[in-house]
C-alpha cells in the first residue's frame, strides 16, 4: 500500500490551501495532522480520499493515479451522527457488507474489541457519544479497508473516553495492520498516536518523524517537550 500526492495545488475561490505539495504515505503508518483552525487539515484527508478534487496534481494510490473515492480509503468524521438510526449497533457495524460480495472481518470478535457486545441490539439514539464513535470506526473498519482517514474522530468526547478510543485505535492499527492518517487539535494526542507528525503551515507542511517510543507516557518529559517543539512549529 502506498499514497502519493504529487504536486498538488488546491484553492477554494481566492484562498490557496496547498500550492505544489509532495506527500507520501507507507504501508502501516500512522500519521498525524496538525495545524490551527482553518488550514486545511479536513480539505487535505479529503484529497487523500479523494472526495475533494485538486486543481493540480495527482493522487497515486497503489501505484495508480486515482479520482474517485473507494472502499479501501475510509473516512471517519468528528460528528456522532453518521450511524444509521433505524439500524442497531450490529446492524450498523455490518452494513457496509451487504452491498459487497467479499467478506469482512469477524462480527463477533470486532463486536468484544469495540466492547459493544453488550449494547448490539441498541439503536444509535440510546448510545453515547464514546460508544457512537466506537460503532462509527467498527463500521469503517469492517470491509477491512487499507487506508483509514479520521477526522478529528474524538474532538468533542471528554479526556477519559477519549483516552480508551485513543487506546482502541492504536489496538486496531496494530491488530488489523491498516494505514491511518488522523487529523487532530490537540498536538499530545498526535504525539501520542503517530510515528510521523504532518504540521501544516500557510506556506509549508513540516514533516517530522515522531522520536518517542512506544508506550509512550503523556507525563514523561522528554513526550512533553516534544508536544512543546511542535507547538512552537504551528504558526
Ligand atoms: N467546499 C468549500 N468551499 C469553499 N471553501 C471551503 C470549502 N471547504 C473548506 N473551505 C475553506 O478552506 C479552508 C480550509 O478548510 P478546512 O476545513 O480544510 O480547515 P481545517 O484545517 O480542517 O479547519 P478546522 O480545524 O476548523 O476543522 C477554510 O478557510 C474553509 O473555509
Ligand atoms: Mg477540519
Amino acid at each position: 500500500m502506498s499514497i502519493v500526492l504529487k504536486n498538488i495545488s488546491k484553492k477554494y475561490e481566492n484562498k490557496i490551501l496547498f500550492e505544489n505539495i509532495n506527500l507520501e504515505i507507507d504501508s502501516g503508518e500512522f500519521i498525524t495532522i496538525v495545524g490551527k483552525s482553518g488550514i486545511g487539515k479536513s480539505t487535505l484527508l479529503s484529497i487523500i480520499g479523494s472526495f475533494e478534487k485538486v486543481d493540480d496534481g495527482e493522487v497515486i494510490f497503489n501505484e495508480k493515479s486515482v479520482k474517485k473515492p473507494d472502499r479501501n480509503r475510509i473516512i471517519v468524521f468528528q460528528t456522532f451522527d453518521q450511524l444509521l438510526p433505524w439500524k442497531t449497533v450490529r446492524e450498523n457495524i455490518e452494513f457496509p457488507l451487504i452491498h459487497t460480495n467479499s467478506n469482512g472481518l469477524d462480527i463477533e470478535k470486532l463486536l468484544d474489541e469495540l466492547d459493544l457486545k453488550s449494547v448490539e441490539n441498541l439503536y444509535p439514539h440510546q448510545l453515547s457519544g464514546g460508544m457512537k464513535q466506537r460503532v462509527a470506526i467498527g463500521r469503517s473498519i469492517i470491509t477491512k479497508p487499507q487506508v483509514l482517514l479520521m477526522d478529528e474522530p474524538f474532538g468533542s468526547l471528554d479526556v477519559g473516553t477519549r483516552q480508551n478510543l485513543q487506546r482502541l485505535v492504536l489496538f486496531l492499527w496494530k491488530e488489523y495492520n491498516i494505514t491511518i492518517v488522523f487529523v487532530t487539535h490537540d498536538v499530545s494526542e498526535a504525539v501520542l498516536l503517530g510515528n510521523r507528525i504532518w504540521i501544516l503551515n500557510e506556506s509549508e507542511i513540516i514533516e517530522i518523524e515522531n522520536p518517542i517510543m512506544r508506550p509512550r507516557d503523556q507525563m514523561a518529559a522528554n513526550y512533553q517537550m516534544f508536544v512543546g517543539e511542535l507547538i512552537k512549529n504551528i504558526k
